[in-house]
């Protein structure tokens, strides 16, 4: 467990950045976020709010609003930093393919800047929030890390790109990071452009879900509790420096599959239509995690039905949100 340490989280709004905040600052840890809030999707602040109310700024927690694109930001961080997790990003494969070159530039010159900072600020370690999309198309499932890198979107590619970078940052300056590719993150606080929160929605407003091409598509859902662990593991383990790592579950669904499953939760009948198969989409995520079972000690423990069920349960309690 990571106790007691000064941590910088990046993203620390977000989905995922703001779930690993609440577990750091459950362990005394002061965390200093660092997000632009940006306008990819709304709820930032309350993800904020929702674990800073019982906590006060500057004493147990500092929150600075800025981009990490912007050099000035980084004069902001007034502790010694023990540990960096770099969680921002734009996120979402297809968003990638309409927007390239703001994906590419706020991915790709954001890492390098925290990377920088890292590097002359002597941070002892660093760790990179990579995607399960860098493998593209599987050519053998499940993937393990040294699977083929295919990338089919400018999201992926900037994924890769950052990889390639904390691979030189390690190698040529000896900056201790390491790079987790996560597999389709889902729970509570989830991103409302991604499947799981966008169809819970839809079935609460019964509202028709649009599948995209057959729907037969395979995807590893990882709960975001699991993903959580693996990063707080990831930074206590010095085996991890320069290393990269699956985070998945390890037991993927196709789309048709988690519709039966929500609909099922709601007790709903399904409204649903199949669309285009969409650009940037991969047809299968299925990670092989031995690597990060034998090294960190990752076990994912939310299978899909209870992490379902609890993401489901949030979503009825927060509707307000929608
Ligand atoms: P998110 O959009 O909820 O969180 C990212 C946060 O980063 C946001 O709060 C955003 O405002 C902030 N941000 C983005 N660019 C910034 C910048 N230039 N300066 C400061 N803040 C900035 O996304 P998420 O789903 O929580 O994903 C977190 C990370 O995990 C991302 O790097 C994403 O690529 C990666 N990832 C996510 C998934 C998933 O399934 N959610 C899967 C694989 C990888
Ligand atoms: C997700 C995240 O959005 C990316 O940020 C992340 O990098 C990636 O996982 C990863 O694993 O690395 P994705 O798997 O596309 O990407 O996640 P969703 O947007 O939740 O889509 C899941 C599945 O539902 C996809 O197969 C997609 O085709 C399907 N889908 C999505 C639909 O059929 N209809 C929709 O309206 C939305």
């Amino acid at each position: 467990m990571i106790k007691n340490k000064s941590i910088l989280v990046t993203g620390g709004a977000g989905f995922i950045g703001s779930h690993l905040f609440e577990k750091l600052m459950s362990e005394d840890n002061f965390v200093i976020i660092i997000d632009n809030f940006n306008n990819h999707y709304s709820g930032k602040e309350k993800n904020i709010a929702e674990i800073t109310s019982s906590y006060k700024q500057d004493k147990d927690y500092d929150l600075i609003k800025g981009d990490l694109l912007d050099k000035e930001v980084y004069k902001k961080i007034n502790n010694n930093i023990d540990l960096i997790f770099h969680i921002a990003a734009l996120p979402g494969v297809r968003y990638s393919i309409q927007n390239t070159e703001l994906v590419s530039k706020n991915n790709i010159i954001g890492t390098l800047n925290v990377f920088e900072y890292a590097l002359q600020n002597k941070v002892s370690k660093v760790i990179f929030a990579s995607s399960s999309s860098v493998y593209g198309n599987p050519i053998y499932t499940p993937v393990d890390e040294n699977h083929p890198k295919n990338p089919i979107s400018p999201y992926a590619l900037s994924k890769l790109t950052c990889e390639l970078y904390a691979d030189y940052y390690f190698r040529e300056y000896g900056l201790p990071i390491t790079c987790l590719r996560f597999f389709t993150v889902y729970g509570q606080r989830g991103r409302p452009d991604m499947a799981i929160r966008d169809f819970i929605n839809k079935i609460i407003h019964n509202q028709e879900i649009s599948i995209y091409g057959d729907g037969e598509q395979l995807r590893d859902f990882t709960f975001v509790t699991d993903i959580v662990n693996g990063l707080i593991l990831s930074g206590e383990k010095r085996e991890a420096d320069g290393q990269i790592f699956n985070l998945g579950n390890s037991n993927p669904i196709s789309v048709n599959q988690l519709i039966e499953k929500l609909y099922s939760i709601a007790k709903k009948p399904k409204k649903i239509k199949y669309i285009e198969k969409q650009k940037g989409d991969v047809d299968v995520t299925y990670s092989n995690i031995n690597k990060a079972k034998m090294i960190l000690n990752y076990h994912p423990s939310v299978n899909i039905d209870e992490g379902l069920l609890k993401s489901y349960e949030w979503q009825i309690s927060n509707s307000v949100r929608q």
